[in-house]
């Protein structure tokens, strides 16, 4: 490893210890730019069987973001100026990697794809909050989603506001060495 590489593995571990999601939101707009940079990020993110499947759904109109947090209870954010919708073109999920690639593997692709939002989103100093809908169907008509595509994760964005309330607590998971047998010798940091 040279320097430089060294440099860029403790930024990584750096991004990947101050990320968190953000609720409370400035409402300031995010440059495009910023948001194109999250989108690549999504891109970038490993698929299963390389399947075509994911869509990114990007909202930045006022008006749709308000009804869209007014329609999706678990909306927790205020003051987000963006959302990025990841969603799966069933479809297409479905002829390429059959009911396992719609069922399971697309939502798997969606989380690979949220967790580099989160990081980059981190990277720019811009906070992101998950928002997964329980309303679908009222999700679907405000943004004319065909049938096919199912929405399933939702990504609030914005600028975090000067003094966000505390993160939640996070313990490390249970860690079983080579067989559940062994007992997980409980927490590892
Ligand atoms: C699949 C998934 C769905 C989530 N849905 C919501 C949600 O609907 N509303 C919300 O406020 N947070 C949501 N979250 C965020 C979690 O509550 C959050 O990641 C967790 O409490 C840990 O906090 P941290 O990410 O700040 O470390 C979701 C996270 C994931 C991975």
């Amino acid at each position: 490893m040279t320097d430089r590489d060294t440099d860029q593995a403790h930024d990584l571990f750096e991004l990947l210890r101050k990320r968190r999601m953000h609720r409370r939101l400035t409402g300031e707009p995010v440059p495009k730019e910023a948001i194109e940079k999250l989108v690549w990020a999504a891109g970038r993110a490993p698929a299963g069987g390389n399947a075509r499947m994911r869509n990114l759904l990007v909202v930045t109109d006022p008006a749709v973001l308000t009804t869209l947090r007014q329609v999706t209870p678990s909306f927790g954010a205020t003051g987000a100026s963006a959302v990025i919708v990841l969603c799966t073109d069933t479809g297409t999920a479905l002829r390429e990697m059959g009911t396992l690639g719609r069922d399971v593997l697309s939502l798997v692709d969606a989380g690979a794809a949220a967790a580099n939002i989160t990081l980059v989103a981190a990277a720019l100093g811009l906070g992101v909050c998950f928002v997964r809908s329980s309303n679908d169907a009222a999700l679907g008509a405000v943004l004319d989603m065909p049938a096919t595509v199912r929405a399933d994760l939702l990504i609030a964005i914005g600028w975090p506001v000067p003094a966000p309330l505390p993160a939640a607590h996070r313990s490390s998971p249970p860690i079983f060495w080579n067989s559940f047998a062994t007992g997980s010798g409980g927490d590892h940091k």
